[in-house]
């Protein structure tokens, strides 16, 4: 790595150029019909850096729903309360399959591939309601990301969560099928409303970036100096976001962009540069796997102008 300082105004300057022909590309969600109404030509991007610093192009300060980045939050909280036991409920290999789907579970016994499909997300959900109950849970996670973001505006838009319940059909067939192979402990109401809420929490990019920083510094955020994890369980959570957090798209985004992210059909995505700094982007337009297809984009040029792929 060369010890020269970032130029940050250049690597800016350089993705707003290079994304600017694409904005509008992609699809937006409209499963969730609260996401159907979003401006497609949103683009905000943030990098937040350990010495606090965070940069920031485009629509960086407007709050958007960040969907599965949550999940990114809910698996570092419980492998801080449950541990490594988590692992005989979920396992952590890529499904091949998109992030709703279902027939993996019938044929491995009710056991979800990875921690980041929405199968295997609502399990750690149900770890937690099942120490705690559902409020408990999201007011905890919400009170951690406000802390660490330093910004106590960072909330749960509850018109999305209604949404999203209203047209949960999907999630109450992997809910019951997994409550069906014992796989899921508290009553399947109780932890979709849980798994409904983190979903719909609403954040912009400066907050995302800046609430994961402690996924780029070995669990603990540099800035606070708050362990959010164990240096190993940071190590575990990066490692599944790296294989299994764009769903069937994974393996793509990881050829293209060679770090840790994870993707939400709100049009974020989350990436985490070891030993560097965490970057948020949101742009709504979606690929087929539910992932911002100009923030990508963008996030290819960021690696290109720093350096910060991890291979
Ligand atoms: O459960 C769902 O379908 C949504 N709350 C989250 C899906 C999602 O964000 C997929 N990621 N790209």
């Amino acid at each position: 790595m060369s010890s020269r300082p970032m130029d940050w105004e250049n690597v800016l300057n350089e993705i707003d150029s290079i994304i600017q022909p694409s904005r509008g590309q992609g699809r937006v969600a409209d499963y969730i019909p609260a996401l159907a109404t979003v401006d497609p030509m949103k683009f905000g991007l943030a990098v937040a850096l350990g010495d606090g610093n965070v940069h920031t192009l485009g629509d960086a300060d407007e709050y958007f729903s960040i969907q599965s980045i949550s999940k990114v939050f809910t698996l570092s909280m419980v492998l801080r309360k449950v541990g490594d036991e988590l692992w005989e409920s979920v396992g952590r290999e890529p499904s091949g399959s998109p992030f709703n789907s279902i027939v993996q579970l019938e044929l491995e016994g009710g056991i979800p591939r990875n921690p980041l499909i929405n199968a295997g997300a609502i399990v750690v959900t149900d770890h937690l309601v099942q120490q705690q109950g559902a409020d408990a849970t999201i007011a905890e996670l919400i009170e951690r990301m406000r802390t660490l973001a330093s910004d106590s505006a960072i909330h749960v838009d509850q018109a999305v969560a209604y949404s999203e319940s209203e047209a949960g059909s999907r999630n109450r067939a992997l809910a019951y099928f997994l409550k069906s192979f014992g796989n899921l402990r508290s009553p399947v109401e109780e932890t979709l409303k849980a798994y409904f809420s983190h979903c719909a929490i609403a954040m912009n990019c400066r907050q995302l970036a800046r609430a994961a920083l402690f996924l780029a510094f070995d669990g603990t955020d540099p800035i606070s100096g708050i362990q959010m994890v164990s240096s190993k369980a940071c190590r575990r959570v990066n490692a599944v976001m790296m294989t299994c957090g764009h769903y069937d798209n994974s393996g793509d985004f990881t050829y293209r962009i060679g770090l840790p992210g994870k993707s939400g059909v709100g049009g974020g995505i989350l990436v985490v540069a070891p030993g560097n700094g965490a970057i948020a982007v949101w742009s709504p337009g979606l690929n087929e796997a539910g992932t911002s297809e100009v923030g990508s984009l963008a996030l290819e040029t960021l690696v290109r102008q720093t350096g910060w792929s991890v291979f």
